[in-house]
């Protein structure tokens, strides 16, 4: 019973703060419906951003319907004075090559430390970074410095589009520990977690670093091997099955309320206790907060014998399995022209009328200011709004499924001044509400 915490992946909490009541949920046995067939990481139904990211192809209406991944890049990111050079994933449409990381969330630039903060202002969720590419086998490491106190949780998790995934969480309540994970496919198994010993993880940056292979995964802090995992010790000898994370993937860094009173019971012990939302820190600086400071991300090859036929995306080409084997290397669109539009969309038939929208996100992330104030943002919305094909309503799902707070009013940073002068606002998720 007490162990239920594990179920507790970043993904599983996301799905607990789904709040609408009239969407169209997913999973294993209830694919979306033709007219919205993307399935996202949070089981809700849509089109747009629900195909991009982390659309899940074996719950979507077919394979087709997500949109392919971009293939890994090797790139070094210094997060200093990076605010500007992110793109806010609800307005993000899939072109890589216009940003290496979008958000959700809340993040302000820190240039005492030339980092970038993470932030998670009172009552809301928190914030994510995410990498607009993905990694088919290949080492990130991340140079951070968690946050701390109960029921605040740090991660940095690899996540593919099946829900395969490896972790770092540090649970705010013990500073000296790095908390490892890893889920095929999103099963859970008791045994997988394991501990590395730290350093205060709040005071100090350390590297976390994590070298994903074909045959065996380490997990590395500070150049010290903490943790290796080979494939060989996940086969499943029932099903002939290695369950090991072997499905291309993106890199995800987090800060979330764990211990928020939204949350399972089991969950909120794990991550130390409830959240004290009057905490110190939600007065001064005004939120609970990471610094991330750099990220380096090597490729490697994808698998041997894996079927290519172009260079630029990875695709689920089999619905077979989802497994390793059902991945291809392909050329195909990867960029959304609408909102309205998913894998499936035709865009070799009448679609002048809406090309001009696929440069939406653009207009919204080349600021040269690195101060993403409220009226940026409404201007954002509206530019969506205008090039758009879906209704409001179902936008106020995507959003509300994916939302930074649990009872969004927007505005929330607008107060985060304080003694932290050196920060600059970063941005707000919910002005869409
Ligand atoms: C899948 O979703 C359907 C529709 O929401 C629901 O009835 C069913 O119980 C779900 N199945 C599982 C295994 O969660
Ligand atoms: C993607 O973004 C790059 C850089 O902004 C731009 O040059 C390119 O035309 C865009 N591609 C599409 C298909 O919009
Ligand atoms: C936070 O949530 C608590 C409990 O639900 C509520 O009383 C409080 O007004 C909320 N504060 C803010 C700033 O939204
Ligand atoms: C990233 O790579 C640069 C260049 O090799 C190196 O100086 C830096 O220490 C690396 N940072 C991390 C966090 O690994
Ligand atoms: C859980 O994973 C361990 C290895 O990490 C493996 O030995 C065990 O058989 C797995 N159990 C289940 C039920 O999958
Ligand atoms: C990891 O450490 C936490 C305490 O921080 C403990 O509750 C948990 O049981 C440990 N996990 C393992 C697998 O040892
Ligand atoms: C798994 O492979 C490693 C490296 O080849 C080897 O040292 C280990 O004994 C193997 N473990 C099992 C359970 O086969
Ligand atoms: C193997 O897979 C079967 C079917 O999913 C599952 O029921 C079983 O628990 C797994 N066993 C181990 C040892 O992993
Ligand atoms: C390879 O991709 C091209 C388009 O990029 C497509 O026309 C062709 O049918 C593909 N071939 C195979 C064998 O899938
Ligand atoms: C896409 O549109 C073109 C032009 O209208 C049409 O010829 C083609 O059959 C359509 N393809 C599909 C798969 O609907
Ligand atoms: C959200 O806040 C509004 C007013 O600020 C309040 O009326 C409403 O009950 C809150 N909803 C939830 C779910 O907390
Ligand atoms: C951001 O810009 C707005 C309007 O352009 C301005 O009112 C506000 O003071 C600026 N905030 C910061 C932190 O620079």
């Amino acid at each position: 019973m007490k162990l239920s915490l594990f179920l507790l992946s970043f993904v599983a909490l996301i799905q607990s703060l789904t709040i609408a009541s009239d969407s169209i949920y997913c999973n294993t046995t209830a694919h979306c419906p033709e007219s919205m067939p993307c399935c996202s990481f949070t089981g809700v139904c849509g089109t747009g951003e629900y195909c991009l990211g982390s659309c899940n192809p074996a719950y979507s209406y077919s394979i087709d319907a997500c949109l392919p991944v971009p293939v890994c890049k090797d790139m070094s990111t210094l997060f200093n004075k990076y605010s500007d050079k992110l793109v806010n994933a609800y307005s993000y449409l899939g072109n890589a090559s216009e940003a290496d990381w979008t958000y959700t969330g809340y993040v302000m630039d820190y240039e005492d430390e030339e980092s970038l903060v993470l932030a998670m202002p009172k009552n809301t969720t928190g914030t994510v970074l995410s990498t607009t590419r993905y990694m088919w086998y290949g080492k990130y490491s991340i140079r951070l410095k968690t946050s701390h106190l109960a029921g605040v949780i740090t991660a940095i998790v690899l996540y593919s589009q099946v829900e395969d995934e490896i972790d770092y969480e540090f649970v705010g309540t013990d500073l000296d520990t790095a908390q490892t994970n890893f889920y095929w496919q999103g099963t859970l198994n008791y045994s997988n977690s394991a501990n590395i010993s730290t350093t205060d993880t709040f005071s100090n940056f350390h590297t976390y670093e994590i070298d994903w292979q074909e045959d065996k995964t380490v997990w590395s802090i500070d150049g010290v091997v903490g943790r290796t995992l080979y494939k060989n010790e996940t086969y499943n000898a029932t099903t002939g099955v290695y369950r090991y994370p072997q499905t291309p993937s993106r890199i995800q860094i987090s800060i979330w309320p764990g211990g928020d009173s939204s949350q399972g019971q089991g969950t909120i012990e794990w991550a130390g206790g409830a959240i004290d939302w009057d905490a110190e820190d939600i007065s001064d600086p005004g939120y609970y907060y990471m610094i991330l400071n750099e990220a380096n991300i090597t490729c490697y090859d994808p698998p041997k014998g894996t079927t290519k036929n172009g260079t630029s995306s990875y695709k689920f080409v089999s619905s077979d399995s989802f497994l390793e084997k059902d991945v291809a290397i392909v050329d195909a669109n990867m960029i959304l022209k609408n909102l309205g539009d998913s894998g499936l969309t035709n865009y070799t038939s009448s679609s002048s009328s809406s090309s001009s929208s696929a440069k939406t996100s653009k207009t919204t992330s080349s600021k040269s200011s690195n101060n993403k104030s409220d009226s940026s943002f409404s201007t954002a919305e509206s530019q969506i709004t205008s090039s758009s094909s879906i209704n409001a309503e179902q936008k106020t799902k995507f959003f509300q499924d994916l939302s930074t707070t649990a009872n969004s009013t927007g505005g929330a940073v607008s107060v985060l001044t304080n003694n932290w002068v050196s920060m600059v606002i970063g941005f707000i998720v919910t002005y869409i509400l």
